[in-house]
């Protein structure tokens, strides 16, 4: 058996007991695969990840950057209160109205605005709204853009908010400090923004998966 088969197999398994996809999710991966949206989602275990930190947090508001089909979305928009607010910015319009659909559907749509454009000109348009503090910031788009989100990710959070960074591996590229690739590049000025700015602290794990060989970083404001 390959390695990535046995990391198939076990997230299979970990979906089937701890972060089982009820209708409404599966339904939102197959919308996407049928608008024929990249692979790129987060796996069933991660959105349930992401769901739990959202509760652990007691998050009311949370600000997502990548939308994609909105699976990560549901998941996230799932653990907030009926008067909750996510907001999630999304580059492609065609994504976004995947997305939109598949989080009516989910019956979200109350609580969830999915918003086109250029994340990097949405921000501003955001914080000049003067937006409740986000509890959760979960960033998941363009990697070359990471710092400037997490930079974004802060102004637009609170003292005890949590801000997550998806794909921070890369396959092992994130340690390569002569990549010319922005995307690593991104990641590694972002994960060193982390490191040293004093209203962060922070770590990022790596992990193997259905989505083969990455990680995220976790970065709790102090201040
Ligand atoms: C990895 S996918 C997001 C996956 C999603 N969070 C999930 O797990 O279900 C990245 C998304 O970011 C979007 N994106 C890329 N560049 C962007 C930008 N500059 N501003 C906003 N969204 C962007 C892409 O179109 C894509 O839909």
């Amino acid at each position: 058996m390959s390695e990535s088969q046995l990391w198939d197999d076990v997230d299979d398994y970990f979906t089937t007991h701890l972060a089982p996809e009820d209708e409404d999710l599966t339904a939102a991966v197959r919308d996407s695969e049928a608008a024929e949206l990249p692979h790129v989602a987060v796996t069933a275990p991660q959105g349930k990840l992401l769901h739990l930190l959202a509760q652990t947090q007691g998050a009311r508001t949370v600000l997502e950057i990548g939308t994609l089909g909105g699976y990560s979305t549901i998941w996230l928009a799932r653990a907030l209160p009926a008067d909750g607010r996510l907001v999630s910015l999304e580059y492609s319009p065609r994504h976004a109205e995947v997305a939109t659909r598949n989080i009516a559907r989910a019956g979200l749509d109350k609580i969830v605005e999915v918003r086109v454009g250029a994340a990097l000109d949405s921000l501003p348009q955001l914080a000049d709204e003067n937006p409740a503090p986000f509890d959760l910031v979960f960033i998941d788009a363009d990697k070359s853009n990471n710092p400037h989100y997490v930079e974004w990710a802060l102004k637009l959070s609170r003292a005890g908010s949590l801000i997550i960074v998806d794909n921070v591996v890369r396959g092992g590229r994130v340690a390569d400090a002569g990549s010319t690739a922005s995307d690593v590049q991104g990641t590694r000025t972002a994960i060193e923004l982390i490191g040293r700015h004093p209203r962060l602290s922070g770590t990022a794990i790596q992990t193997v998966g259905s989505k083969g060989y990455d990680g995220f970083a976790l970065a709790r404001v102090l201040a």
